[in-house]
């Protein structure tokens, strides 16, 4: 089978389709023919040796997590899934390997998908729209008329974040260019602001928010600049994977609560996203559908970290 590989880390010009073997599925593994497949920064991180310490140095390795495709294998110990059902899914692991013909992938890690929805879609849900739903109902604990502000909301995990606040029943307040205020709003923000425009944290310090959740880490965390708008019974969440320091600190000083997310692949939260983008709630944004001999070109609009939305590339 094809599939896209990189021999070395770097940018998005080392990636390569090429002709791989695919395992025969593990017991608990299904084995999905990949029709679409959604694009993550971490891929990124994977692809430029940033996190190497933990993907190490043989090569040639795969890229992409998120996917949507048909079972046409399963392993002996799977159950509710059968070989032609629809699937999307996201693969936990930095291994990579959704920008392929074919993949393997835990049972545990994939939801039946909609017939409604595309695969471009659902190939775009799974870490975004998960990192959304995690970091609000399990760290931020949103709750109905509580004040969250969200740094980097026009992106892949802010706009479902976005959307999300306002099914919770918040007020929500967002962070992004200047440029892409407008665009926050249509997704639902009530407030929309510019990082691009004076000094926010002076500008608004003071007890307001109830929640802020970090979703651009580039600058690592700013829990610091965050107290000075958080309310104290408030919470800092983060994507930076970097933050025991201040986690562990939270737990010990008074004010703000610091919690960091990990996304996880439930197979019931992917389900419950589907189901909101069908009732209407979720209304995913895909800035660009490119073909598989666009994989560059791809890889290089989403390390811009400007990408309205989401990218997907289509297999079909
Ligand atoms: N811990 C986890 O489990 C987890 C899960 C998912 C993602 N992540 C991480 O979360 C980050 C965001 O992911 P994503 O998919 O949303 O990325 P993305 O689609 O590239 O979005 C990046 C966002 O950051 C904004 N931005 C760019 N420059 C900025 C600046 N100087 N100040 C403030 N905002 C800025 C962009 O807005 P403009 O275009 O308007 O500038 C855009 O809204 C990535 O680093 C990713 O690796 C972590």
């Amino acid at each position: 089978m094809k599939a896209v590989i990189y021999r070395k880390y770097g940018k998005a010009d080392v990636l390569e389709w090429a002709t791989t073997q695919v395992a025969k599925p593990k017991p608990t593994e299904i084995q999905v023919k990949v029709k679409a497949m959604g694009l993550n920064p971490k891929d990124t991180a994977a692809r430029s040796g940033k996190v190497s310490i933990l993907s190490g140095f043989r090569f040639p390795k795969m890229i992409g997590s998120d996917f949507s495709g048909v079972v046409v294998k399963k392993g002996a110990k799977v159950t509710g899934l059968e070989i032609g059902d629809e699937v999307f899914g996201y693969l936990e692991h930095l291994r990579g390997g959704a920008l392929a013909e074919v993949l393997n992938v835990n049972a545990n890690w994939v939801a039946q998908k909609p017939t409604k929805l595309s695969h471009e879609i659902a190939a775009a849900i799974p870490c975004a729209y998960l990192t959304a739903l995690q970091g609000l109902r399990d760290k931020a604990r949103l709750q109905k008329g509580q004040k969250l502000l969200i740094w980097g909301a026009s992106g892949g995990v802010g706009i479902p974040t976005i959307q999300l606040a306002k099914h919770f029943g918040a007020e929500v307040h967002t962070i992004s260019s200047s440029k892409n205020k407008d665009f926050c709003l249509e997704q639902g923000a009530d407030i929309a602001l510019g990082y691009d425009e004076g000094d926010f944290w002076e500008e608004h310090k003071g007890a307001i928010y109830d929640a802020f959740y970090q979703v651009f880490i580039h600058k690592g965390s700013i829990f610091k600049q965050s107290k000075k708008v958080l309310k104290p019974t408030g919470v800092h969440v983060t994507l930076d994977p970097i933050h025991m320091l201040y986690t562990a600190l939270s737990r010990i000083e008074k004010g703000p609560r610091h919690e960091h997310v990990m996304v996880k692949a439930i197979s019931q939260d992917l389900a419950l996203l589907a189901q909101l983008i069908l009732d209407g709630v979720l209304k995913p944004h895909i800035e660009k559908i490119y073909q598989p001999e666009q994989v560059q070109e791809a890889y290089t609009r989403l390390d811009s970290s400007h990408v309205q939305g989401k990218l997907v590339i289509s297999l079909t």
